[in-house]
């Protein structure tokens, strides 16, 4: 079995790394047409960082797993190729905004077509609108000449930064496919790949359709939570109850469960808010305004918790940061990873960066150069890059925790407290820290919804 991916971003890194190790008779192969991305891959300084990661592409790299730029040599190779490339929210013209930026999985399936020369499987991976796998079937039907392809959908359900814990133990994994015999047929050999690891009973096949819709309802399910909690945090800062007491009684309910009631500054990540504008999308679609209004006030709500917060902060400073050295911690839009996409740190540092705050920025895993970028026309001299996190909040007259890096909980605050003028704030917007022994120490302390 040869199979190539083609996309080498965090979905497809992780995914054939993973399947390579667990399958070594399988050859796989990775193409990208960004040459940079592909002799990353092929170095020591991987260009995705993923705890474990490292040491599985040490395992299988040269041996049952390349990275490459030739991408038709690859596809002509290959009994299944899985499409892993980045699908953006559109930005211009019809839907911009909302629906999915198709640009790339058409550009593929025009590429698969030219140089397939023989049936292949083609799996999509990335993240897509429900009927996608229709316009590939009917690309690739109009360009090849009667070969016979078959599409599949076997959505993702990896987070970034346990990614290879997910792989390697998932929930489930999905795959959808066309319900005649040969879509039958393809959904039992991409099955059968993935039984060498995965349970047979945690393998789900549906219909093609119903895969892709559950792919956008479980990360709109997922953003739902956050974006409730993060409503009452609200309440609870208005009130005086504590939301982190509060997530922990209605998570002990066993019909609720505990997981993603952490209020936070906000989700983030390059699924969750596309995912939700996709679906608002696809109900628009079909007339259905209420069903779109109702998810899309789930993204509404995220902006108002980003807003709400950088809000927060101008107004305990007595009401101006203008010129004031705030320290930021952490850009990354969770802990261990280094992927900056749609952080919630961006517009809180934008917020602060529009009030004249003199921002010092330090991550331990992003790269200056997408700080940077991701403030690039909103920042100026103000912005910094610190290298360590006691630099940052030198001489700081706040601190703004925004990503729960473990290191961050570790910090000498007395070492803190003694280099910023008085009085010192924090603001912790991941509630990872010891509020009342911040407050101990002298320093104005809050987090969210406490
Ligand atoms: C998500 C889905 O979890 C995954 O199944 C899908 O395949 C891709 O999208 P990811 O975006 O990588 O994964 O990370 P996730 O752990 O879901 O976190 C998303 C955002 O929500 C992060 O910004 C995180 O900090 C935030 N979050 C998560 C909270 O604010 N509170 C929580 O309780 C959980
Ligand atoms: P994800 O998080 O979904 O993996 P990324 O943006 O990290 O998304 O990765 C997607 C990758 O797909 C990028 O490296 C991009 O260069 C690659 N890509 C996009 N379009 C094509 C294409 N037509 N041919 C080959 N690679 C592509």
């Amino acid at each position: 079995m040869n199979i190539c991916c083609i996309g080498a971003g965090y979905v497809g890194g992780t995914t054939m790394a993973i399947i390579a190790q667990r399958c070594p008779r399988v050859q796989t192969t990775i193409v990208d047409m960004n040459a940079a991305r592909i002799a990353a891959w092929n170095s020591d300084a991987l260009p995705v960082y993923e705890p474990g990661l490292e040491e599985i592409i040490r395992e299988v790299r040269g041996r049952n797993l390349i990275f490459s730029t030739d991408i038709a040599g690859a596809i002509k190779r290959a009994d299944l190729i899985f499409v892993c490339v980045n699908t953006p929210t559109k930005t211009y013209g019809l839907g911009a905004g909302r629906a999915a930026d198709l640009r790339y999985i058409e550009s593929v399936a025009r590429t698969i077509a030219e140089h397939a020369g023989s049936p292949k499987i083609i799996v999509e991976k990335s993240t897509i609108p429900v009927k996608t796998a229709e316009s590939i079937s009917a690309i690739l039907a109009a360009n090849t000449r009667g070969i016979r392809f078959q599409v599949l959908s076997n959505p993702e359900f990896l987070a970034e930064g346990t990614a290879i814990g997910d792989l390697q133990n998932p929930d489930r994994v999905l795959i959808g496919g066309e319900r005649t015999p040969e879509g039958e047929a393809a959904v039992k050999t991409l099955a059968e790949i993935y039984a060498s690891w995965v349970p047979r009973e945690r393998i789900i096949t549906t219909s093609l359709w119903s895969s892709e819709l559950s792919k956008l309802v479980a990360n709109a399910f997922l953003a739902q939570r956050i974006s409730s909690i993060n409503a009452i945090s609200a309440v609870c800062e208005a009130t005086g109850a504590d939301i982190d007491e509060v997530a922990h009684v209605i998570g002990r309910d066993s019909r609720i469960g505990p997981k993603f009631l952490k209020a936070s500054i906000g989700f983030g990540g390059s699924c969750f808010q596309k995912d939700i504008l996709n679906l608002v999308y696809l109900c628009d679609h079909f007339g259905l305004s209420e069903v779109a209004a109702y998810w899309e006030h789930v993204v509404r709500m995220n902006d108002h918790q980003k807003k709400r917060f950088s809000t927060r902060i101008v107004k305990a400073l007595f009401n101006t940061v203008a010129e004031k050295k705030i320290a930021i911690l952490g850009f990354a839009f969770k802990k261990n990873t280094n992927d900056v996409r749609e952080s919630p740190a961006i517009a809180v540092c934008r917020d602060l960066l529009a009030e004249h705050a003199r921002l010092s920025v330090y991550d331990p895993k992003v790269t200056p150069e997408d700080i940077r970028r991701e403030l690039a026309d909103a920042a100026d001299s103000r912005l910094t890059i610190a290298r360590t996190a006691y630099e940052a909040c030198e001489g700081a007259h706040a601190i703004a925790l925004l990503t729960e890096w473990d290191e961050f909980k570790a910090l000498d605050f007395a070492r803190i407290f003694a280099s910023m003028p008085k009085p010192a704030f924090v603001f912790d917007g991941r509630n990872i820290l010891d509020l009342p022994k911040l407050r101990t120490l002298g320093f104005q302390a809050s987090g969210i919804g406490r």
